[in-house]
């Protein structure tokens, strides 16, 4: 799948997005090593901190689809102005999470809202000096599920 491939499925998931309070619509398009692709949108809540980010939803969808090691590419679309947007700091640490399992630096397309912008970058630089499942071997980083 192309890079603009998956910033339009990202893009299509956003619509899908239930946010009614702070109104900031982001989805999120996963795709695996083998192709296969998951999306997800953020889910707001009215007790405002049960709400669930576009990427920790799509990340819960690849898990079940084709395990958190398969995570090959992610695409993050939000907002609806020219600013990119970029995974928040939780996001961060939820893609390392499948980065660490991998072993690979997962690359993050991010998307503006209203299409004019992208910016590429791996989890390596959105979360340098991370903290993720390599450092509590040998239980973590073994298993995709
Ligand atoms: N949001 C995401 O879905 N992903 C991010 O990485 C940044 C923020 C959502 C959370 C909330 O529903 C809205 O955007 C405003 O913060």
């Amino acid at each position: 799948m192309t890079d603009d491939q998956l910033l339009d499925l990202a893009r299509t998931a956003a619509a899908k997005a239930y946010a009614p309070y702070s109104n900031f619509h982001v989805g999120c398009a996963i795709e695996s090593v083998d192709g296969e692709v998951v999306t997800g949108a953020n889910m707001e809540n009215a007790c405002y901190r049960l709400g669930v980010c576009a990427e920790q939803s799509a990340l819960s969808a690849a898990q079940h689809k084709f395990g958190l090691d398969k995570v090959a590419s992610i695409a993050v679309v939000g907002g609806a102005d020219a600013t990119v947007c970029t995974p928040c700091g939780g996001c961060r640490q939820a893609i390392l999470e499948a980065a660490q399992l991998s072993g690979r630096n997962v690359e993050i397309l991010c998307g503006s809202g209203d299409g004019s912008a992208v910016e590429r970058h791996t989890i390596g630089e959105l979360i340098p000096f991370g903290f993720g499942p390599g450092n509590l071997e040998p239980t973590g980083g073994t298993s995709a599920s």
